[in-house]
């Protein structure tokens, strides 16, 4: 089991200091306490199923578990784990940028003996080393919601996050009539969905020449508070010197960012008065584009992520043929559009029942 430099979380080479199995049993305890977030579902109090074939254990690893994004990436897992006949570990670290806890979680599931796993990797680099271990144990893995830099997973389920970030691009332009100032702020470095949205927006941002971004460069952070004081920042960055905005459009590329910006117009009585599109949904910031203060959200699939990543790992644990990528839509949501059955289908699913908690 390779190691990892705690302070890069690079994993080191095979020749470094072994772990010991105190090691092994003391990671996987501090991971249990560090992972914060246990739940199992699913769970059949025989280990067999009805044909006597083993019943499967699936880890289900998300990047955090704090955005409302995650909860629904939760129920599409246990709807999987219900109409496929198995167990999910539903196990993950609060913060989505806490990459020594979703090493130590996996690591602890690969001690565990889970049969797959499916997991958000935190950062597109620091979890290489976890799935190439999970690999060498004989456990695989299928990578949801945000790219990994490794050819050690079975299959990427995502949203085809540098359309998504075009989709808002294509937006902004037309609400500015193809004229105007644009700022980004960005989500936290490494984060390769947020990444490639980040990407993809400025890319096709480009494509328009009467728009100039004005800033690209300001990070969120990983929470909503984080991303206000960054928001709060960059609009007075931004302020003229005779008080105007001095930014036309604005685009934040996922939940908490989306939401610390919103507090921030409000907050500053810019909401409605900069055009903005965000990435995800919540009931506050679907409540925001219902009021005008946010124009449009680019809405992902998240139930539907990680439905499609428990039933591919079942399917390659069953020795069937799963494609190496699976692009899930994104939508664009706005005032226009929130209240049409599909919509609603999509941003308010009824969760309690999903994850039987009705
Ligand atoms: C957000 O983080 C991203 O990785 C997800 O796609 C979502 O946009 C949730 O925390």
């Amino acid at each position: 089991m390779s190691e990892y430099d705690r302070k890069t979380l690079a994993p080191t080479s095979a020749s470094t200091r072994a772990i010991t199995s105190a090691n092994i049993k003391l990671t996987a305890t501090l991971a249990l306490a560090a992972s914060f977030l246990v739940a199992c579902a699913g769970s059949s109090n025989s280990a067999h199923n009805a044909d006597g074939s083993k019943r499967l254990t699936i880890a289900v690893v998300p990047m955090g578990t704090t955005d409302e994004y995650w909860k629904m990436v939760h129920a599409g897992a246990v709807k999987a784990s219900k109409e496929l006949g198995v167990d999910i570990i539903w196990q993950g670290p609060i913060r989505r940028d806490d990459r020594t806890s979703q090493i130590d979680v996996v690591e602890s599931l690969i001690v565990r003996g889970v049969d797959g796993l499916v997991l958000a990797p935190v950062d597109n680099m620091a979890m290489r080393g976890p799935v190439e271990d999970a690999k060498r144990s004989g456990v695989p893995t299928v990578i949801i919601d945000s790219d990994l830099q490794s050819n050690s997973f079975v299959s990427f389920i995502a949203t085809n996050n540098n359309k998504g970030g075009a989709m808002a691009a294509d937006y902004l332009a037309k609400l500015l009539n193809c004229k105007g100032k644009i700022a980004l702020l960005r989500n936290v470095e490494g984060n390769a969905s947020t990444d490639h949205r980040e990407q993809g927006f400025l890319d096709q941002i480009k494509t328009y020449p009467g728009l100039e971004v004005v800033s690209s460069n300001q990070h969120a952070g990983a929470t909503a508070e984080s991303a206000y004081k960054a928001s709060e920042n960059l609009l007075a960055k931004l302020r003229t010197a005779d008080g105007k905005p001095g930014v036309d459009g604005i685009f934040c590329p996922n939940e908490s960012s989306t939401f610390g910006m919103m507090r921030a117009l409000q907050d500053g009585e810019l909401a409605g008065k900069i055009h903005f599109v965000g990435f995800d949904s919540s009931k506050k910031l679907l409540a925001a584009v219902s009021k005008g203060d946010i124009d449009g959200l680019i809405v992902q699939d998240p139930m539907q992520i990680a439905y499609q990543g428990v039933a591919r790992i079942v399917d390659y644990l069953g020795k069937k043929e799963v494609p190496p990528r699976i692009d899930i839509p994104a939508t664009l949501v706005t005032k226009d559009n929130l209240e049409k059955p599909e919509i609603h289908a999509l941003v308010a699913p009824d969760l309690a029942a999903m994850l039987g908690e009705k």
